[in-house]
């Protein structure tokens, strides 16, 4: 199948080209590289001996989208683009309408117009806010809890909206836990451009001797360890949920949200832990006080993706942290090698 990516010089992005190229279908990236380098695309297409056909151009930007739709007439469409950093979130609103929500509508206008009738969307568990109940499964009630979140969740009803209006239609809305982990060739992974928002890249960067210590914040939550507990999913598995989320869009119609995680959850500690035994080198950290907006604990309900989507999750905490360290180690400073 003919898939477009948009956002696919990203983390989650690149690591799904090589899985979709894998499974034989012809890729073609839409990139505006505000949280990427090019660099990337190169690596993809030297680990898979495959062509990539990209455009450089902003996703809300009607003029490139229509030259995308023409020239590679996408069958389907995976929508990667996007901002997601939460405290950034809060700092710039409008920025985030814009392009998560404002994205989504110009794609969705550019499928329209060339008559593409399927989107893979990137959403997250961060739809559902503070649990009601865990495991999370597809039924929770959505209350997000930041901008961030509320951009995402509105883009999924503005997706069940189309998909509900436009005849043989789907769309697939994959709710992602926490990706860590890389490419087991060691040549694309997580880069952050500044300092890492997420747990797996900020250790890795003290292991790496990037950075001095890991903030733990909150030590005094009501988890067994005092600190958060989280679902983290290997981005290779992550990678894979988008393959088997085309094939599903082919035969489906309608919106439908799928948790994608392993249901297991670990905590700071844990990974810590876990990197410490796969790097073979203490990990500093230092305490500080709960953030304001994070929860106590979050867990997957996988099951509807294993039922429906025939995917679940393959690898494991040891595999996340040891290909996390052999990235990082192998690209200290990311692709600014
Ligand atoms: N990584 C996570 O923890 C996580 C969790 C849940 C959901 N998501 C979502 O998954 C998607 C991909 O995440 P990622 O971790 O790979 O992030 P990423 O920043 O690595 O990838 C996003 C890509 O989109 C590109 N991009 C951003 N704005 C664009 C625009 N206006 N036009 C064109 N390209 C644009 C960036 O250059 C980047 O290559 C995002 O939508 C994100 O919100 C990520």
């Amino acid at each position: 199948m003919r898939v477009l990516v948009t956002g696919g010089a990203g983390y989650i992005g690149s690591h799904t080209l090589l899985e979709l190229m894998a499974q034989g279908h012809d890729v073609c990236v839409l990139d505006n590289y505000s949280n990427a380098t090019p660099e990337v695309l190169n690596r993809v297409r030297g680990l898979s001996n495959g062509n990539v056909t990209d455009f450089t151009g902003d996703v809300r930007d009607p003029a490139i989208l229509n030259r995308v739709m023409q020239d590679f007439r996408p069958e389907a469409v995976i929508h990667f683009a996007g901002l997601k950093a939460v405290g950034e979130s809060e700092e710039k609103p409008l920025l985030y309408y814009d392009v998560n929500v404002g994205g989504t509508l110009a794609l969705l206008h550019a499928m329209d117009r060339v008559g593409c009738k399927n989107i893979i969307f990137s959403s997250s568990a961060t739809v559902y806010g503070e649990p009601v109940y865990l495991p999370y499964d597809e039924a929770h009630p959505t209350a997000p809890m930041s901008v961030y979140g509320q951009s995402k969740l509105m883009a999924e009803n503005i997706l069940t909206n189309w998909a509900k209006a436009t005849a043989g239609t789907s769309a697939v809305l994959l709710r992602y836990f926490n990706p860590v982990g890389a490419h087991h060739s060691a040549k694309i992974g997580e880069d952050p451009k500044d300092i890492p928002n997420n747990l797996m890249p900020f250790i890795a960067q003290v292991a790496v001797g990037k950075r001095d210590a890991l903030t733990v914040f909150g030590e005094d939550y009501d988890t067994p360890d005092g600190t958060g507990l989280r679902d983290y999913i290997h981005v290779v598995d992550l990678a894979r949920a988008h393959v088997a989320a085309i094939n599903y869009a082919d035969k489906s119609t309608g919106a439908r949200p799928f948790n994608i995680g392993t249901g297991q959850s670990y905590s700071v500690r844990d990974m810590v832990a876990a990197f410490e035994r796969a790097c073979g080198s203490p990990i500093k950290t230092k305490q500080a006080p709960r953030r304001a907006g994070d929860i106590a604990a979050m867990q997957a309900d996988a099951s509807r993706a294993a039922a429906e989507l025939g995917w679940t999750a393959e690898h494991g905490l040891d595999d996340m942290t040891a290909s996390t360290w052999a990235w990082q180690s192998a690209n200290p400073n990311g692709y600014d090698n």
